[in-house]
C-alpha cells in the first residue's frame, strides 16, 4: 500500500498521485487510460485542473475504474481566469468530473487574469486574498474537503496567512533534486502546510510552446550518484528520485502514459539518511541547480505570474 500523509485538517493523502498535466491542455482518452491503469496499479490519488482540460475524462477514469469514489484523493483547481468566480468554476469543475465533492481543491496560481486571459496587475480585484476567502466559503458547502494553494512563495503566504483564516492544506510547486525549495518547505513544515512536489523527475518531457524556459534535460536521472543508489537497490533513477520525494516528506505526482513506468512509479523505498544526505545534495554540483524566480518577483507590469529559472 502507498503510505499516506496527513493533511492539517485531519484528511489523509497519498504520498503519490498521478499528475495529469499533459504538456498542452486536454489529453482526452490518452488522460483516461492513464487514470484507469493507474487506478489499476494501486494508485488512490489523482491530481488534475480545470485548466487542463481534461476533468471529464479523469471522471470518467474513475467511474469505470471500479474503484469507490470514496477510496480515491481526487484533487482538481482553480485556473487564473475565475478568481472573480469561485463558486461557480467550482460547480463548473465538479460537473465535468461528475463527483459530488473533491478531496482538495487549490487556488493554481496567486495570479487572477480577465475572463480573456490578460493578467490583473497585483493588488487590483480580485487579489488572492479575495480569492482565497471565496474558497474558504467553499469548505462550508461540504463539496471539497481542504483547501490549497500553488505555486505560492514565502512572501505570498505571508500575506495570504496575514490576512484569511484558513491555513491552506498544501503548496503545490514544482520540486525535485535540482529545485528542492529547501526553505519553503520548512516554512511551509512549520505552519502545517504539506508540500506537493510537482514535476518530481524534473521535467524530463519538454512542455511545448514553451522554447527556452528549460532546456527538458533530464540532469539528475543522469547523475552517477543518482545511478548509483539506483543500482544498489535495483530501483530507476526516477524511483530514486520519487522515494527521495516521500522521505523528505512531500507528495509526489508525476504523471506517466506508459505504464511499465506508472506501476514503478509507486514501488518506492525508505532510503537510509546516508543516501538522503547524497540527493539532499544533487543541486550543489555544478550545473544541477535550478532555482525558480518564484511569483514573488513582480514583473514589470505589476503582475505577479512568471516563469523564470535562473541557472
Ligand atoms: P511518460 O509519460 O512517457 O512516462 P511531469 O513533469 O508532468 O510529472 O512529467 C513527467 C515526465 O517524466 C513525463 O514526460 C513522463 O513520460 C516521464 N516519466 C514518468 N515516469 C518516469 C519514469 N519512471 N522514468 C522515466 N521517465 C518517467
Amino acid at each position: 500500500d502507498i503510505p499516506y500523509f496527513t493533511l492539517n485538517t485531519g484528511y489523509k493523502i497519498p504520498s503519490v498521485g498521478i499528475g495529469c498535466w499533459m504538456g498542452s491542455p486536454g489529453g482526452g482518452e490518452i488522460v483516461e487510460q492513464m487514470c484507469k491503469t493507474a487506478l489499476q496499479a494501486g494508485y488512490r490519488h489523482i491530481d488534475t485542473a480545470y485548466g487542463y482540460g481534461n476533468e471529464e475524462f479523469v471522471g470518467k477514469a474513475i467511474r469505470e475504474s471500479g474503484v469507490p469514489r470514496e477510496e480515491i484523493f481526487l484533487t482538481t483547481k482553480l485556473p487564473n481566469h475565475h478568481h472573480h468566480k469561485v463558486k461557480q468554476s467550482f460547480e463548473e469543475s465538479l460537473s465535468k468530473l461528475g463527483v459530488d465533492y473533491v478531496d482538495l481543491y487549490l487556488m493554481h496560481w496567486p495570479q487572477a487574469f480577465t475572463e480573456d486571459n490578460k493578467p490583473i496587475p497585483y493588488g487590483q480585484s480580485p487579489t488572492f486574498v479575495e480569492t482565497w476567502k471565496d474558497m474558504e466559503a467553499l469548505l462550508d458547502t461540504g463539496k471539497v474537503r481542504s483547501i490549497g494553494v500553488s505555486n505560492f512563495s514565502i512572501k505570498l503566504l505571508e500575506v495570504l496567512l496575514r490576512e484569511t483564516d484558513v491555513v491552506p492544506a498544501t503548496n503545490q510547486v514544482e520540486c525535485h533534486p535540482c529545485l528542492p525549495s529547501v526553505d519553503l518547505k520548512l516554512w511551509c513544515e512549520q505552519r502545517g502546510i504539506l508540500i506537493t512536489a510537482y514535476s518530481p523527475l524534473g521535467r524530463p518531457g519538454e512542455l511545448p510552446g514553451r522554447p527556452g524556459e528549460f532546456d527538458g534535460k533530464p540532469v539528475f536521472l543522469d547523475d552517477p550518484d543518482v545511478k548509483s543508489i539506483a543500482e544498489k537497490y535495483n530501483l530507476s533513477p526516477a524511483q530514486v528520485a520519487l522515494s527521495w520525494g516521500v522521505n523528505r516528506g512531500t507528495v509526489v505526482i508525476p504523471k506517466s502514459q506508459n505504464p511499465e513506468r506508472i506501476k514503478q512509479n509507486i514501488r518506492l523505498l525508505d532510503l537510509p539518511d546516508e543516501d538522503m544526505a547524497t540527493l539532499n545534495e544533487i543541486h550543489l554540483k555544478p550545473g544541477m541547480h535550478r532555482s525558480l524566480l518564484r511569483y514573488h518577483e513582480y514583473s514589470g507590469d505589476g503582475t505577479i505570474f512568471g516563469w523564470t529559472y535562473e541557472q
